[in-house]
């Protein structure tokens, strides 16, 4: 006979609806906080708390550095993904830290150069604009794509064609953007070369970025105002990939299984805490209270939970291990609720696989998460490290699980464990740049907290009154009885946030 046996059948997010709760001055959309906790900080830390309740999955169809750069600057965070090598995945930790927004780290030419060959690499890399240094790194002019033609000057060299030094105009030591802004806007020029003391290049500041970056208000930093970097690790190969993780500042550690109630887990968390105490620890999956006690007693920070409901996943299938996301979150935040009665430790939950829409994201918070991490939603977007490609007249990107049999290739020929495979590889709809989406996704979530009178997270924990709806009750709640010209949305579009 087994241990126990639950009659009630386990929930998902989309069976929940909120009911509204009086809305006052204090709870209007304007006046919403959306910062919450990323991992437990004793001393209340400010480089622990994101900005949006929202972040990326640690996935090699996710969250590159791109993403990690593009989703810190709007509050939230990317786990960069794990399934690469450890200098890889090192690298996109020191790329996320040394990124200064604005601050462009520059292809440079060589004055020897013909105009022919520095258009070879304007045609690989983009870029039109190209600063010209010597053996040293010695700053000697610019050239931009006002300065050459190729029909014309094909046969010139870079130093013939280029802007000399003296006519440019350049900033010496500078690191905020601002005074660089402001020199920009002095000299008329739209490219400001930025040089250490004795005239080596640092970096490029171009006056068309610097309103995008003066913009956000939200970015997520640490306390040198670097942005804040998130790494995923396996249970296997974790020492030396901690180790090349805490050599370039990594903040966050998420020690990442499918299954985080484990022996396995339990070795890597007091592994690395016994070796940088300094670095939290997220510490997951898990779906019970039972496991949540677990993770937090050998030093967890933050808990992630969610097993077999990622749109990628058919780990449900292949091993019949798994819960309604709603559930999980239900049990585990009731038990995260006590430990903090008792202990006064806040442990952030993370929300994490199936979460459909924006409102699968409140109801998750109001349920007690205190952030959602998402995988198809960002791999619909720009920042995604995957190509676009057409199918039937349709822009997709590809999006494939972890444990697919893709993603499993590199992990495959390091530990040859693969049995058989947990995950599947698709398509999902290009949607855009990230900053153009989560405005929408972020108002959304504004508002239902609105609605139900709280101005932030804490609040909406407090506030929040659910209910379970029944079929009948999902059909009412779309457009129905009414013809809706142009509509004819596949069941399974995937444009719903
Ligand atoms: P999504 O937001 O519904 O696409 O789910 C993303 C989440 O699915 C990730 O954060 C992981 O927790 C989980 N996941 C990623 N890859 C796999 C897989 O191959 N099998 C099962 N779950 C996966």
């Amino acid at each position: 006979m087994a241990k126990r046996i639950i009659y009630e059948p386990s929930r998902t997010l989309l069976e929940f609806r909120l009911l509204p709760g009086l809305t006052t001055e204090y709870s209007t959309i304007d006046k919403i906080s959306l910062q919450t906790p990323l991992v437990y900080s004793a001393d209340n830390e400010k480089k622990y708390k994101l900005n949006i309740p929202i972040v990326a999955a640690a996935m090699q169809s996710v969250s590159g550095d791109r993403m990690g750069i593009e989703l810190a600057k709007l509050g939230g965070v990317a786990f960069i993904f794990c399934s690469q090598s450890v200098e890889k995945q090192a690298e996109m930790i020191k790329k996320i830290k040394s990124h200064k927004a604005g601050f462009v780290n520059p292809k440079t030419v060589d004055p020897e150069m013909t105009i022919a060959e520095m258009y070879e690499i304007r045609e690989k890399t983009g870029y039109s604009t190209f600063p010209v240094v010597d053996d040293k790194n010695v700053f000697m002019g610019l050239l931009s794509k006002y300065d050459y033609d190729l029909g014309l000057h094909g046969n010139e060299t870079v130093g013939e064609r280029m802007i000399v030094k003296e006519n440019c105009e350049v900033g010496i030591n500078i690191d905020d953007l601002e005074e660089a802004n402001n020199l920009l806007l002095q000299s008329h020029k739209s490219v400001l070369p930025i040089l250490d003391k004795e005239g080596r290049l640092l970096s490029l500041v171009f006056r068309k970025d610097i309103n995008d970056h003066l913009n956000n208000p939200d970015e997520v930093h640490d306390d040198r105002k670097r942005l804040l970097a998130v790494a995923a690790v396996n249970t296997h190969d974790y020492r030396e990939r901690i180790k090349a993780l805490a050599a370039e500042e990594v903040d966050v550690i998420s020690v990442d299984s499918s299954d985080g109630f484990s022996v396995y887990l339990q070795e890597t968390v007091e592994w690395s805490l016994a070796n940088y105490p300094h670095i939290p620890l997220i510490g997951g999956n898990i779906i019970t209270a039972e496991a949540f006690r677990f993770l937090v007693k050998i030093g967890c920070s933050a808990v992630k939970i969610g097993m077999g409901g990622g749109s990628i996943c058919i780990t449900q299938e292949q091993k019949g291990t798994g819960r309604g996301l709603a559930s999980s979150i239900i049990d585990v935040a009731q038990e995260r609720d006590l430990y903090y009665q008792e202990s006064g430790r806040y442990i952030p939950l993370i929300a994490d696989g199936g979460v459909t829409s924006t409102k699968d994201i409140t109801i998750a918070l109001a349920l007690g998460a205190d952030y959602v991490m998402m995988g198809r939603y960002f791999a619909r977007m720009e920042e995604s490290p995957t190509n676009k490609i057409v199918i039937n007249n349709r822009v997709m990107k590809p999006y494939w699980g972890e444990g697919s049999a893709k993603a499993r290739e590199w992990v495959e020929k390091r530990y040859h464990q693969m049995k058989f495979v947990e995950g599947v590889e698709g398509f999902v709809e290009y949607s855009g740049r990230l900053r153009d989406n989560l405005d929408e996704t972020l108002t959304k979530i504004k508002a239902s907290m609105s609605t139900c009178g709280a101005a932030d997270i804490m609040e909406f924990h407090q506030k929040a009154e659910l209910e379970l709806i029944s079929a009948l009750s999902i059909r009412e709640g779309k457009a129905h009885d009414v013809y809706i010209p142009g509509e004819n949305k596949a069941p399974d579009s995937n444009n719903n946030f």
